[in-house]
């Protein structure tokens, strides 16, 4: 029989199924199937994966960068992250015995930032992607304390097992780096399946039960789709943390989307530095620099978990020579950017439909409330019409399909940042009083 060139694999469970179906047949979930290609779930032989194979079959390498003093080592239910923000995130800190999904793109700090929660309070670093000497150099880069910190260079969830099996009541936190490069004996498919993984977290959630200890586990997500990643794994493990931001910009933002012992609706700020992830404090939050007023700039206060951020919205609305108007936004979505356009056209009577218009907001932050909406239609009139908006204004408000201007939640604490910051939020009724 020919080699399946592609599976599909349900995002919920993460079953395989060598058919599309409309509902999976195992969690009952719809439109959940998606089709992989055999070699991305690592079933193809690759250079890659012997590579891998090999370091799993080759010797268990533990590297101590120091020496953990067990007496230090206090085991409380709940226990700080030493980090302001992350702790913020997790409600008081971190829970004893919990598993943590560490989710992220690649490349956006997730190993960055575990290294420095261990190198604050101690613990494991399991090192299944990187060698246990890169993440020392990592260590001695950020200037953490290497004492804190046992390096397990390992693939193998079988021989972490055994390890902590060993080491018990040594550690209170472990980071596993990543859940994508691990697996066991006990199951088939290689590295990176879902069987793999699931199976992988599966023992890494029972081991935090077991040993009281808490497990960072990291997980990749990419772009356009969360097959064999993360998602299937959200169920199982007690809380989500997913670390977001514009990778050329240096502002990440530490969200939670599931969270068994806290708040869900928190979030830390960080800045990607030299010296690794430093803490914004809500002091610094402020995004605006200088205090005149621009032409196509409007400064907005949106909320980030429970605090107000100030920010800037630019629009560029120049005339086009294209069949179509170019609409494109950056960092508001895109169908609402297209509702305040047309809104821009109807109630200020901008002839949009012959112009480009550009958005874009400052600090590369994701804008996903509604609250935005009149500072975006301000940007827009302001660029159009080549005046700069009244200085220190600040647009805050929901905008109806007819030109209302709704107050949206927290106003009087967007208000009060507003003043704080020598500034004024706005009260208009409608968007015809821009005029
Ligand atoms: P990393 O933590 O390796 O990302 P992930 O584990 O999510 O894939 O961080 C990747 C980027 O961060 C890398 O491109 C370099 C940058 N970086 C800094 O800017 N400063 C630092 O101190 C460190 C450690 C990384
Ligand atoms: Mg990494």
């Amino acid at each position: 029989m020919k080699n399946k060139e592609t599976i599909f694999v349900c995002n919920n469970c993460g079953n395989e199924f060598s058919k599309w179906m409309g509902q999976c047949s195992s969690c009952g979930e719809w439109n959940s199937l998606k089709e992989v290609s055999a070699k991305f779930l690592g079933n193809g032989k690759t250079k890659n994966q012997t590579k891998i194979i090999n370091r799993i079959e080759g010797k268990l390498e533990v590297k101590n960068l120091g020496k953990i003093d067990e007496k230090t080592v206090k085991l409380t239910d709940v226990f700080s992250t030493t980090i302001g923000e992350f702790d913020r995130v997790l409600g008081k800190g971190i829970v004893q015995g919990s598993a943590v999904l560490f989710a992220g793109e690649p490349g956006i700090g997730k190993s960055t930032l575990l290294t420095q929660l261990v190198g604050k309070i101690g613990g494991l670093y399991v090192a299944g992607e990187e060698s246990a000497e890169q993440i020392g150099l990592r260590v001695k880069r950020l200037g953490l304390n290497p004492n804190n910190f046992d390096i397990l260079g390992t693939n193998s969830i079988d021989e972490l097992e055994d390890f902590l099996n060993r080491t018990q009541n040594v550690y209170k936190i472990a980071v596993v780096d990543s859940i994508q490069v691990m697996s066991s004996e006990n199951t088939s498919g290689v590295i990176g399946s879902v069987s793999q993984i699931k199976e992988s977290a599966f023992r890494l959630i029972q081991m935090a039960k077991k040993f009281g200890i808490a497990i960072f586990i990291v997980g990749h997500v990419t772009k356009d789709g969360d097959i064999a990643g993360p998602k299937l794994l959200e169920h199982m493990v007690d809380t989500v943390l997913y670390f977001e931001g514009e990778k050329n910009g240096d502002l990440r933002i530490l969200r939670t989307s599931k969270n068994r012992f806290g708040p869900t609706d928190e979030v830390g700020v960080f800045k990607m530095e030299e010296k690794g992830l430093r803490e914004i404090k809500s002091e610094e939050i402020n995004m605006i620099e200088n205090a005149e007023s621009k032409i196509g700039s409007a400064i907005t206060v949106v909320m980030e978990g429970t605090r107000p951020m100030m920010l800037e919205i630019q629009a560029l609305v120049i005339e086009s020579f294209a069949p179509m108007p170019k609409r494109i936004f950056a960092g508001i979505d895109y169908n609402r950017g297209q509702l305040i356009t047309a809104i821009a056209q109807k109630s200020l009577g901008i002839p949009l439909y012959k112009y480009d218009v550009f958005i874009s907001v400052t600090g590369g932050i994701k804008i996903e409330e509604t609250a935005a909406d009149l500072a975006v239609l301000a940007a827009i009139w302001s660029s159009f019409k080549e005046k700069p908006l009244q200085a220190k204004t600040v647009y805050v408000g929901e905008v109806s399909l007819l030109g209302e201007v709704k107050k949206v939640r927290n106003w009087e604490k967007r208000q009060k940042e507003a003043i704080g910051l020598g500034r004024k939020v706005v009260e208009i009724k409608n968007v015809r009083e821009l005029k």
